[in-house]
């Protein structure tokens, strides 16, 4: 096994047991007060997982969705409702996932889209693993097999169906990349912007190659920070920089 899963098993134990138990509650509470606002679902059901800032939980694998585009966050809260993702029974994070989506309702789902895409980009700290990562070759691997579709800066792309991946913490990246690659993503007839990543992460053949391109990933952060100067506090939040961080606005 190429990636050294065994020291992580009793942590992983640990994060899929208070997930389930997370998702079991989350989702009553979600049938219990149909909410139609979007800051409340979330304040009351998303921060279990994703954090009230919506920066994500590494111990239960839930990844940072602070400022997801809203055409993407529909896409998957549909692909997690349809069983498109989150279907393989070893894929525990997305099963839990596809828990909470399947007991959203559509005018819910709506709400959350425009809160979840109002809250600001949290930036992920790099793993203590990327120390050893060599960013040259993960800079030459996403420009040569990553960029045409999710851009020079990582920030995603619409017409392509491309997420942004700024934002994203390297393990999510890492695990993502994964599925894709042994189809417990992107498999189902129907994805076909799934399909494009079933193909693409297959240039992933070693630990090395997952390391780089990740670590690369996560320096593109700061250069999308300074590019969002100076419209960026308000919206940005940094690692370092807890003070600064603000509440997410409203939903409307
Ligand atoms: C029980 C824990 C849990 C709860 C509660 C939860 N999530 Fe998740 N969520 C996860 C996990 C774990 C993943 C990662 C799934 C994977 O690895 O494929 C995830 C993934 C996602 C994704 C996909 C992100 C991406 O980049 O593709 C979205 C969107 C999302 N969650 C939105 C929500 C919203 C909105 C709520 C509240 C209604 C919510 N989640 C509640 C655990 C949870
Ligand atoms: C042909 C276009 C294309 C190329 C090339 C491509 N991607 Fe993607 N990528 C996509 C699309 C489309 C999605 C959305 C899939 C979905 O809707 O589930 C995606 C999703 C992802 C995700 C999941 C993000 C999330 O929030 O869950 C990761 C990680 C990712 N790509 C990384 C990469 C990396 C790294 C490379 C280069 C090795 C790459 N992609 C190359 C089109 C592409």
């Amino acid at each position: 096994m190429f990636l050294r899963l065994k020291s992580f098993a009793p942590f992983l134990c640990l994060g899929i047991a208070i997930g389930a138990s997370l998702s079991r509650g989350a989702d009553e509470i979600i049938k219990s007060s149909p909410s139609k606002d979007g800051a409340v679902i979330f304040q009351t059901v998303c921060v279990q997982c994703h954090g009230p800032k919506g920066e994500g939980n590494e111990q239960i694998k839930s990844p940072s969705i602070a400022s997801l585009p809203n055409w993407y966050f529909k896409t998957q809260i549909h692909n997690f409702r349809e069983g498109i993702r989150g279907t393989d029974p070893t894929d525990v994070q997305g099963m839990l996932m596809a828990t909470i989506a399947r007991a959203l309702q559509p005018n819910q789902v709506e709400a959350l889209s425009k809160h979840v895409e109002a809250m600001p980009l949290v930036v992920p700290k790099p793993s203590p693993i990327h120390a050893e990562a060599d960013l040259e070759n993960g800079r030459i691997l996403f420009q040569e097999r990553c960029m045409e579709c999710h851009r020079y800066n990582a920030s995603g792309e619409l017409a392509f169906g491309s997420p942004p991946l700024i934002g994203k913490q390297d393990w999510y990246l890492s695990a993502q990349l994964l599925k894709f690659k042994s189809g417990k993503r992107g498999a189902a007839k129907s994805d076909v912007n799934g399909a494009k990543m079933v193909l693409s992460s297959q240039v992933i053949q070693d630990e090395e190659t997952l390391r780089d391109i990740t670590a690369y990933i996560i320096t593109l952060n700061d250069a999308y920070v300074a590019s969002q100067q100076p419209l960026s506090d308000p919206f940005i939040i940094r690692p370092e920089s807890e003070a600064k961080s603000k509440t997410a606005p409203e939903a409307q």
